[in-house]
């Protein structure tokens, strides 16, 4: 009988598991093994087994398809994590289930294509003897063990598009339009389509911001002729006063959304200026994968086929260029990789003066450049907050 690898794609969708799909059946082509795909998940593994058979052949022309041709869920059966952290054991039976699936399709390898909460099930079946290995996956590129997720490149380069739009119809208006776009707990998304996009302001979960500020960079940039602003706003971005917008549900991670809503009334209720709001939600999922979330995807897939081959169980490809290596799933899980408010993306966006909500519009580059941390971390706003009021009373008052 010969060599048998089966792939699931789990979690949230992003561009690109088609191609991971792809790279890992042309693959196991090349090396002689049969592929098998589980449909839905995890939930494919076991009552009712359902799969399909993947050749070269069946998964011909999806390499640029958005989605995956195996579908996916982020819920179900199969929950490893409560919240935010908390590991929950898989029932045994669905264990049992499963080893028994594995064993009678002759399975000799299974690769796991999802997030940390996807992962975190990969960890409980290698816990168990299944012989799995794991590719990350999402958009929200906040994975510690990997340089880079795929899915990440083509949701900034849909925000960015989205930027370049709402800049033109922006500037014709004189209005501020806000952008919220996607990212967790972490402001990739948010920074790095803001840099991309022109954005003036950018409001990201790891940056406590104030309105106050915000509002003072549209006013500044008002007094320099600008009459419109760019606002990108992460969806975990904390209100100043604390807390995310979403809906919290007892055990369950929060189901982020609706922060920009806040930021456009509150900028409107301030300056009484014009503010449209754009959610862009899952259209920074849909669609074809960038070239570079191709080629990253495809290697993955190729690399998950290796980690089996040298029956490397319970590991996860990474990206650390120039090499392609794997960690233990275990120490890649839950270790979330946010924005470093002093690292070289931020300091650029502070340079050209770009506002994060911090500083008065007119300090946005203080200190940005000094050569020690000490000097950058000196960096106190706070002195500046009453002038900076002052600066948007009195523009309320003209
Ligand atoms: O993790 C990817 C992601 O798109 C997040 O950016 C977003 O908060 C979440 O998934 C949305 O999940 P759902 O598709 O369940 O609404």
């Amino acid at each position: 009988m010969s060599k048998r690898i089966g792939i699931l794609t789990s979690g949230g969708d992003c561009p690109g598991l088609n191609a991971v799909i792809r790279g890992a059946v042309k693959s196991c082509d090349q090396l002689g093994y049969d592929c098998i795909g589980f449909l839905k998940g995890y939930e494919g593994l076991y009552d009712p087994v359902q799969y399909v058979q993947l050749t070269p052949k069946s998964t011909k022309g999806i390499l640029n398809q958005g989605g995956t041709i195996l579908g996916s869920t982020n819920k179900g059966r199969f929950a490893a994590v409560k919240g935010i952290d908390d590991r929950v054991e898989i029932e045994h039976s669905l264990i049992e289930g499963v080893q028994a699936t594995v064993r009678q399709l002759g399975i000799d390898g299974l690769i796991c294509v999802g997030g940390d909460g996807s992962l975190a099930i990969a960890q409980q079946f290698h816990e168990n003897g299944i012989p799995v290995v794991g590719v990350p996956k999402t958009i929200d590129n906040d994975l510690q063990a990997t340089a880079f997720t795929f899915g990440f490149d083509s949701a900034i380069e849909c925000a960015t598009d989205a930027l370049d739009r709402l800049h033109t119809t922006a500037a014709s208006h004189e209005r501020i339009m806000v952008l919220e776009v996607m990212g967790r707990h972490a402001g990739w998304i948010a920074l790095h389509s803001g840099i991309a996009g022109g954005g003036d302001v950018i409001l990201i979960p790891e940056i406590p911001w104030s309105f106050e500020h915000v509002c003072h960079k549209i006013l500044h940039r008002e007094s320099q002729g600008k009459k419109f602003t760019l606002v990108v706003v992460a969806e975990g971005a904390e209100l100043p006063d604390g807390g995310m917008v979403g809906q919290h549900a007892e055990g369950q991670q929060v189901k982020l959304g609706g922060i920009g809503k806040t930021v456009t009334d509150e900028i409107e209720r301030r300056l009484h200026r014009e503010a449209r709001l754009c959610v862009l939600g899952h259209l920074q999922r849909g669609g074809k994968p960038t070239t570079f979330d191709r080629v990253l995807a495809t290697q993955f897939g190729a690399h998950a086929v290796r980690l089996i081959v040298e029956e490397r169980f319970g590991e996860m490809i990474c990206s650390r260029p120039p090499e392609m290596v794997s960690v233990p799933i275990l120490d890649a899980v839950h270790k979330v990789r946010t924005v470093d408010p002093q690292g070289p993306a931020v300091q650029a966006a502070r340079a050209l003066g770009i506002s994060f909500g911090d500083r008065p519009a007119d300090e946005a580059s203080a200190g940005v450049f000094a050569r020690n941390e000490t000097a950058v971390d000196a960096y106190q706003p706070s002195e500046l907050l009453d002038s900076t009021a002052a600066a948007v009373e009195v523009a309320l008052a003209e």
